[in-house]
């Protein structure tokens, strides 16, 4: 089957996961932005690499949605950054109007997909495509915890300067400063992450992750990451194009799993062709539980601030 995936906001993070899309030859990638010049161009550029790269995915780019019609999964990455003299809140009521439009243009024309939030706030912008969308919690998923595993990652493989291939992690929550990393679940080629380096090694790493997002933008000053964030994007699309079955850490609607019920929250699950087929149940301390009950306050907090 020769597969269609939208992404909307050809930016920074849209325009990465597109061309990592195309370049793998998994499907043929629609973007779509209000700056409709610079998703067309951003799309003639990326087709421009594709001799040279070898690839035979199109790419197109323009402002209207038509050409998302029946597209298996659609990626939403427009949206706002925070600008001086703008407050959380202003960006979450514009964020969640923008997510609201684009997600009602998207599901119109393309009623089965599966839809991959990207936008921040991510977890309240999950709910908003949930709630516009009317889709069942198995087609709504957030990225974020493959980004923060990545990081987490990343952190652990430089420390020990071993592969980064060898490094598993998981980052459970919400996420924000709260994020939940899970050194106990961490490994490097299955040895435990608590066996290979101190306490105190492993609590800068975590707190490291935590602000990972931040210590990008303090380099980059006028945006935030997209590099690791598209990257982390195109491996949910893969896993769910090619029906992998792949554990990632995800944003998800809890019905009841870790004790949570209505609220996307970090956890890891099983993406596949179904999308969300399946959320793994970890089993953790007190301690943990406590970190991941704060971290899902946060959450619940930015939630009840959604507009009505
Ligand atoms: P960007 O500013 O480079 O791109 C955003 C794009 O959205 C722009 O091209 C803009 O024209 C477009 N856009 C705005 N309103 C639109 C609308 N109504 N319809 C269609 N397109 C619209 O920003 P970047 O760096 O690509 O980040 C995008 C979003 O992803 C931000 O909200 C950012 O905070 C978030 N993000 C989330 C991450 C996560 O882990 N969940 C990681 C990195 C970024
Ligand atoms: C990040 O974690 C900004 O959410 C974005 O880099």
């Amino acid at each position: 089957m020769h597969y269609k995936v939208t992404v909307v906001g050809a930016g920074n993070v849209g325009a990465t996961c597109a061309q990592l899309i195309a370049q793998a030859d998994i499907a043929d990638v629609v973007m779509v932005d209000v700056a409709a010049d610079l998703a067309t161009g951003k799309a003639l550029d990326m087709m421009e690499s594709a001799p040279v790269l070898g690839f035979n995915a199109r790419i197109t780019g323009g402002g209207d949605y038509d050409p998302t019609a029946g597209s298996q999964v659609c990626v939403v990455t427009a949206g706002l950054a925070r600008k001086p003299g703008m407050s959380r809140d202003d960006l979450l009521a514009k964020n969640t109007e923008i997510v609201s439009e684009v997600v009602r243009q998207l599901v119109s024309r393309s009623p089965e997909t599966i839809l991959i939030i990207v936008t921040n706030p991510l977890d309240a912008m999950c709910e908003v495509a949930r709630r516009v969308s009317g889709f069942p919690r198995e087609r709504v998923i957030g990225m974020a915890g493959v980004l923060d595993a990545a990081r987490m990652r990343w952190f652990i493989a430089e420390k020990l300067s071993v592969s980064v291939e060898d490094v598993d992690a998981f980052v459970l929550g919400g996420h924000g400063d709260s994020m939940v990393p899970l050194p106990r679940y961490a490994t490097v080629n299955g040895m435990p992450l608590p066996q290979l380096l101190d306490a105190d090694t492993i609590a800068q790493i975590n707190d490291r992750t935590r602000n990972g997002g931040a210590e990008i933008v303090n380099y980059y000053k006028t945006g935030s990451a997209y590099y690791a964030p598209g990257a982390s994007s195109y491996e949910m699309v893969k896993a769910i194009l090619l029906d992998k079955k792949k554990i990632l850490p995800c944003a998800v609607y809890l019905q009841g799993e870790y004790g949570y019920d209505g609220l996307f929250i970090g956890v890891p699950c099983l993406l596949g062709r179904g999308g969300m087929e399946k959320v793994i149940e970890l089993k953790l301390t007190t301690e943990e539980k406590a970190l991941l009950a704060k971290s899902a306050e946060a959450v619940k907090g930015l939630v009840e601030a959604l507009p009505k």
